[in-house]
């Protein structure tokens, strides 16, 4: 068992110290926000992950996990991970301001020997340069890189059961002392140089948005040509070059990760002379999507007064409390611009989305925000959605459009029950008249004209009722 801080009670911090925990190491949990470290002491989680309740209050009973604000705790410790943030400055690169100051807060007290090792994502070049700072030198330390994987909303597993663990080391004692952390899990170790292992972090992330960026650009070409983007990303995810997940059109892509690490990415390749045109399109193709979703819904209320639009979901994915670059806010804000009352709901995410945009009216019930709306967007994916009583939503509606911003809902079925379904890349098939698509897709229908299912006998969307999608493109980082 080894002795093991964890610097940042967050997303990835909490995560990693209940799980290494679990593991069967003692790890102390070092978190600067009073609050935070208030919250975590009385056994109230920050953050919403499922399984991460039941698995700090096991270690905090069995003494393997305490959390404290002093950094002179970690004089024992071996191995010491920093999970702090690293968000966007303006121009895109990545702050490192903060694990430079974790790095500084625990030199005082780091013993000859112990381990530095940088899980949260880093510009290439970070752990080197930590390497070789002064007090690092001087006081004995090595520095390792460990970039996390984990998504958010399965983060528990993803990170008992990862695809890999990285590790990037300079001495190869290092590699096997944090190999050995994590000997009891069932997954390749990757040990590589410091610097490959940073940017295989950053080129995971950018992979992965790419990836549904371009089924999005698909979907309008889709859409265009009348045919399914549904069926096309199947067909392709059979082959086994490509494989299935991430090839779902929707919304776009949102969280703390993919815009900034694609940014800092793009920001790092450009300070050392790399030209990053696919990243900078990988981008800008999902701020699009947001637009596209906006402007549809806009065309939807136009001639009504006083519209309101109601979102259902808030957080960038399900299972999540976190609506850092969500989509749903996104077209919320867009929306506000244009004068519409915006109502919303999510099963976990209001309070963090109304310190956001506190100018959205919050609901604690999915059908109260529905009441009287004009337009519906379903923004994320959460269960509870699947299973709306939609006679129910339609007698309480002003208005039935409903942009389903995730293709997973039954557009059949509503179709059927009297309201003008859309959603993304799904063809003019299903417009039901046979009408010209339009140019920009999802957008901008005729009020009053065409609704993009069924509504003259052809075949409706089998694949999207109320399942949720084994591989949705929202199930990000
Ligand atoms: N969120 C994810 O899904 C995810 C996945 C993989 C990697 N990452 C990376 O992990 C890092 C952390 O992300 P996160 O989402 O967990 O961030 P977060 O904001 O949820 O948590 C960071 C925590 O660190 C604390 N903190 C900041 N400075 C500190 C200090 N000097 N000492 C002690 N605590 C400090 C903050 O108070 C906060 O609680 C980022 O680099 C991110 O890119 C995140």
């Amino acid at each position: 068992m080894a002795q093991l801080a964890v610097v940042g009670a967050g997303y990835v911090g909490l995560v990693t110290a209940a799980c290494l925990a679990e593991l069967g190491h003692g790890v102390t949990c070092i978190e600067v926000d009073e609050q935070k470290l208030t919250r975590l002491r009385a056994g109230d989680l920050p953050i919403h992950e499922p399984g991460l309740a039941e698995l700090v209050s096991k270690h905090q009973l069995d003494g393997c996990l305490r959390f404290t604000g002093d950094y002179a705790q970690i004089s024992d410790n071996d191995s010491v991970f920093i999970a702090v943030p690293t968000p966007s400055r303006e121009n895109g690169s990545a702050d490192t301001s903060y694990v430079l100051q974790a790095v500084d807060s625990l030199i005082p007290y780091a013993k000859r020997g112990l381990l530095i090792v940088i899980k949260s994502t880093v510009p290439v070049g970070t752990a080197d340069y930590v390497a070789v700072m002064a007090p690092v030198m001087e006081a004995g330390v090595e520095v390792v890189s460990n970039p996390e994987f984990l998504r958010q909303g399965t983060a528990v597993y993803d990170f008992l059961q990862p695809d890999r663990v990285v590790i990037g080391a300079s001495s190869l004692q290092a590699a096997v002392d944090i190999t050995q952390l994590y000997a009891s899990l069932d997954a390749p170790i990757v040990a590589v140089d410091r610097r490959s292992a940073e940017l295989a972090k950053y080129t995971a992330n950018a992979l992965l948005a790419t990836r549904i960026s371009f089924m999005n650009e698909i979907s309008h070409i889709a859409t265009t040509l009348d045919a399914n983007v549904d069926d096309v990303a199947r067909i392709v995810g059979l082959d086994r070059r490509i494989g299935p997940a991430f090839l779902r059109a929707g919304l776009g892509w949102g969280g703390s990760c993919f815009p900034k690490d694609l940014l800092a990415l793009s920001s790092v390749a450009a300070n050392n002379g790399c030209d990053t045109p696919i990243l900078q399109a990988v981008y800008r193709t999902n701020e699009l999507q947001r637009e596209r979703a906006a402007r549809f819904l806009l065309d939807a209320v136009q001639a009504i007064q006083d519209p309101v639009v109601a979102i259902l979901g808030l957080a960038f994915k399900p299972n999540t409390d976190d609506v850092r670059g969500s989509p749903a806010l996104g077209v919320a804000q867009l929306l506000r611009r244009h004068g519409v009352t915006v109502r919303a709901h999510d099963p976990f995410a209001l309070v963090n989305a109304s310190r956001v945009l506190p100018e959205v009216d919050y609901r604690t019930d999915p059908y109260s925000a529905l009441d009287g709306a004009d337009a519906l967007l379903l923004a994320t994916e959460w269960e509870e959605y699947y299973d709306l009583d939609w006679i129910l939503v339609r007698e309480s509606m002003r208005g039935k459009t409903v942009l389903d911003g995730r293709n997973v809902l039954n557009g059949g079925l509503l179709v059927e029950l009297g309201f003008r379904y859309w959603s993304f890349g799904r063809g003019t098939n299903h417009n039901g008249n046979g009408s010209t698509p339009h140019e920009n897709d999802i957008a901008l229908p005729p009020i009053g004209g065409a609704t993009q299912a069924n509504a003259n006998g052809a075949k409706p969307h089998q694949d999207a009722i109320a399942q949720p999608p084994a591989l949705s493109g929202a199930d990000v980082e």
